[in-house]
């Protein structure tokens, strides 16, 4: 099997790997170095962090020890909204317009490197009249190499709306919740995108699976698919379960799936899913979860893309 990594295109052409390792949540946010490190041995080869994460520097260390050169490997920071590494109730600052730039600049300090896409963590890191002041000071620091690829995350439909008005560059993604349970909710949001050419990244996409309180109706047909896959490619060099499945839809869907784990079991296997054929799902399997997910609505991290972004009147599939 080919061990070449799979990119989906930026609207600049640029490379981005579709599967990333996060260091923002769960085991992998508490060994970032280990994990990290592991992820990139095992294969993977796009590391995921923020301010907030206060991981930048792991993800740089991880980098540092892997031995790659770092042109192999595609990295994305955020402009988290945060005053202090060392103070505990920094989060949540918002940042004045006038600091952007330098806290952009304390993130390439500590990484060591120019990371390959930047990104607004959500809109509310920085006040509404100063969004759109916000994006230029990204848009400049593009212009003047400071930057490489810059993009949004957590951005709905009035958001993208504000900073794409006479924009130099649009947003080159999006990084949102996304999986099927969020599918409904997100359609104007993903109308904009496709309009635009601003690619979707997911993060959470194994929520469904993981949060969801009984995995609700898309369960079984995952396991139905898994069977199926299992199947019909004998020689996989991994067990193909419900998780594989998800995955590989997002992928299937031309999203990037921001995933993590800080266990080293699992993070061979997402290294292996990132590298298993394009074409395990047929496109009735595809369109079949995207129909039984948009049956529900549930989001495990609510509290930027359900502020005044209309809810669908769906049922959240526990019951
Ligand atoms: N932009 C934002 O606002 C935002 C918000 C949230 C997250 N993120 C980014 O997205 C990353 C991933 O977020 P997420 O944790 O919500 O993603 P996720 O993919 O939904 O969940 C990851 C969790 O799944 C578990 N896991 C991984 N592979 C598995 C498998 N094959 N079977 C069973 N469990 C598996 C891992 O647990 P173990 O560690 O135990 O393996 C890990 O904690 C974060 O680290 C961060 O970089 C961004």
């Amino acid at each position: 099997m080919s061990r070449t990594v799979q990119t989906f295109n930026l609207a600049s052409g640029v490379k981005i790997p579709w599967l990333a390792w996060g260091n923002g949540s769960g085991e992998a946010r508490k060994v970032p170095v280990q994990a990290g490190l592991a992820a990139l041995k095992a294969g993977i080869r796009h590391i995921d962090t923020a301010q907030n994460y206060l991981n930048e520097g792991a993800a740089a260390e991880s980098v540092a020890k892997s031995g790659l050169s770092k042109d192999e490997i595609f990295v994305t920071s955020k402009l988290s909204g945060r005053k202090a590494d060392s103070d505990p109730t920094a989060e949540g600052y918002t940042v004045p317009v006038d600091e952007v730039r330098p806290a952009i600049q304390e993130s390439i300090k500590k990484l060591g490197f120019v990371p390959d896409l930047f990104l607004i963590h959500n809109p509310h890191v920085v006040t509404r009249a100063d969004l759109k002041k916000t994006w230029q000071v990204l848009e400049e620091m593009k212009d003047a190499g400071e930057l490489k690829e810059i993009g949004v995350s957590n951005f709905r439909p009035q958001d993208l709306e504000l900073v794409l008005e006479g924009a130099k560059y649009k947003p080159a993604v999006n990084q949102i919740e996304y999986h099927p349970y969020t599918l409904a909710h997100l359609e104007p949001v993903l109308a904009i995108q496709a309009k635009h050419g601003i690619l979707t990244e997911s993060y959470g996409p194994l929520t469904p699976l993981l949060r969801h309180p009984t995995g609700g109706p898309l369960k079984p047909v995952l396991t139905k698919i898994a069977k199926r896959v299992s199947e019909s490619n004998p020689s996989l060099p991994l067990p193909v379960d419900e998780f594989v499945i998800l995955l590989l839809w997002t992928r299937a869907k031309g999203v990037v799936a921001v995933t993590a784990s800080g266990n080293e079991k699992r993070i061979k296997l997402l290294a292996e899913i990132s590298y298993l054929p394009e074409d395990l799902l047929t496109k009735e399997e595809v369109q079949e979860i995207m129909s039984v997910g948009k049956t529900v609505h549930f989001r495990h991290y609510s509290e930027h893309m359900e502020k005044d972004f209309a809810l669908p009147n769906l049922p959240d599939g526990t019951g």
